[in-house]
């Protein structure tokens, strides 16, 4: 009998801890945090939880900002997750709410109607719509299986996470995640995991970002011990070993990046910036400019032309397409509705969010994101091959260490989301022995990555508390008692998980 691959599988369901959060004090403080959880929910709601969902953050390796153009991406989730309890309150319960609190006082309790196809208010941002988009994914995904999952009832949810907020590791992701498969298994329903990755991918555009899916698909598809290589169209992971010699370090660089509040000159921006680069260049290569408007969404649905282009010059390097076709100046939106022939109101019609940016650009750099996206999608796959070659481990952790800070550069400088306090940060990683070091996740704040030796991780994050954090915590932006929040060396953690304690 063929094995199912790992993807197609249901999410795993636990009956403890041990499976998940393995390993000494690791345990003992999940099973702490899991009383925690359950003390409180009991407190504010009356009941126990009937099941709790964990699914963790993650740190990006390499690949960033290249997955909505449809290109694979590195990362592994790591150890720091948000676990959802959830409760489904009986039929005949007076009321048809979503009450959706926090062990954390800084998010105060949400209460949301049970109508799946509420709208979100993303003017109005509130943490409780994290879990909406989850509850809402969950029915439109019951819906296109057609399978009857009665009428909502109202639920009671509290949730627990360890992600930090606005740090470039994913905390909307394992919030979204956990929220999807808390309500599945609330319903009593467990999908495969590759479903749940394509399907929380779409839900938490909910929330007004245009995400692409590495982030979802790493919470839930991960494993223990490996970094995933995470293809798109359609959604897989293949298992990537990482050197046994080196370790990744993630530093906060103190800054927030707070993707969904900034969506529409940042993160938005960009997702329309690459779909404009695409648009022109296909032009530029010969397609009609109304079928290109209309078929043409990422670059990698141009990156064949681009390619063919670069091969009647000797190449194969779409980005010689790019430095031959398109300027290096930036766009106005009449550049680019003269190659167009429409306007950019037009063609981004179906989508408010992309109206949004529209409203807010006064240019557009086509030039540097295309090259941005092209050649990051190469280092993705040179990271790989790397990590699976024969060359000695002292050689591989130089090539990757000079691979992620090539994506470095590529990212502060042609993709422009890195920030002042990334830049330092980053900086204080190579001066103290990194092989190499990159901001992770969308940037704009958020954390470092850096790829240090094992046997010297212990002296580099000391060295970064001194050459880094000290100052922050003399002028009290962090407290000295939690560095270790900040930073931190972390092993791949496994996928999400269904516990039923
Ligand atoms: C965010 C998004 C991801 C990805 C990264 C940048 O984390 O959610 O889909 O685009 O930014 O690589």
């Amino acid at each position: 009998m063929k094995m199912a691959r790992h993807e197609e599988l249901p999410v795993p369901v636990h009956s403890d801890l041990e499976p998940v959060y393995g390993g000494a004090s690791q345990l003992e403080e999940a099973e702490l945090r899991f009383q925690n959880l359950k003390s409180k929910f009991l407190d504010v709601f009356g009941h126990e939880p009937d099941v709790f969902v964990r699914s963790p953050g993650r740190v990006n390796l390499i690949g960033e900002h290249i997955d909505y153009e449809g290109y694979s991406v590195l990362p592994m989730a790591i150890r720091q997750d948000t676990i959802v309890a959830i409760r489904k309150r009986d039929f005949g319960d007076s009321d048809c709410l979503l009450r959706i609190a926090n062990v954390s006082a800084k998010y105060p309790l949400c209460v949301y109607p049970a109508d799946p196809d509420q709208d979100i208010d993303v003017k109005n941002h509130r943490w409780g719509h994290y879990f909406i988009c989850g509850y809402k994914g969950f029915y439109e995904h019951a819906k296109l299986k057609g399978l009857d999952v009665g009428v909502p009832v109202g639920l009671d949810v509290m949730v627990d996470g360890t992600v930090p907020a606005g740090s470039g590791l994913s905390s909307s992701a394992a919030l979204v995640c956990s929220s999807t498969i808390a309500t599945m298994a609330a319903f009593g329903v467990n999908f495969p995991k590759k479903e749940i990755a394509q399907l929380t991918c779409e839900c938490e555009r909910h929330i007004g970002t245009q995400s692409g899916g590495m982030d979802q698909a790493i919470s839930i598809m991960a494993k223990s011990g490996f970094a995933e290589l995470i293809d798109f169209n359609p959604i897989g992971a293949t298992d990537v070993q990482l050197p046994a010699c080196g370790s990744f370090v993630i530093a906060h660089s103190l800054a927030e990046s707070q993707k969904a509040v900034t969506a529409a000159i940042n993160y938005n921006n960009r997702v329309v910036e690459c779909r404009l680069a695409a648009i022109v260049l296909s032009i530029k290569l010969g397609m009609k400019p109304q079928d290109a408007i209309a078929q043409v969404k990422t670059l990698s649905d141009v990156e064949g032309l681009c390619v063919s282009f670069a091969g009647s010059h000797g190449s194969s390097d779409p980005v010689l397409a790019v430095k031959e076709l398109l300027s290096e100046e930036p766009y106005t939106a009449e550049d680019i509705e003269k190659i167009t022939g429409e306007s950019l109101e037009h063609i981004f019609a179906n989508s408010p969010t992309s109206l949004d940016v529209i409203k807010a650009a006064n240019h557009y750099k086509l030039y540097q994101r295309a090259t941005h996206v092209y050649s990051e999608a190469k280092r993705v796959h040179a990271f790989k091959d790397t990590v699976s070659s024969s060359i000695s481990e002292e050689e591989m952790l130089k090539k990757l260490g000079a691979l992620m800070n090539e994506s470095h550069y590529s990212c502060s400088i042609l993709y422009e989301c890195s920030c002042p306090e990334l830049e330092e940060l980053v900086k204080v990683c190579r001066v103290n022995g990194a092989l190499g070091a990159r901001l992770t996740g969308a940037g704009w704040g958020g954390c470092a990555v850096a790829l240090v030796k094992e046997s010297a991780v212990p002296q580099f994050i000391l060295d970064l508390k001194d050459q880094f954090y000290q100052s922050r915590m003399d002028k009290g932006i962090i407290n000295k008692n939690d560095l270790g929040l900040y930073v931190f060396a972390s092993k791949p953690s496994s996928g999400a998980a269904i516990f039923k304690l």
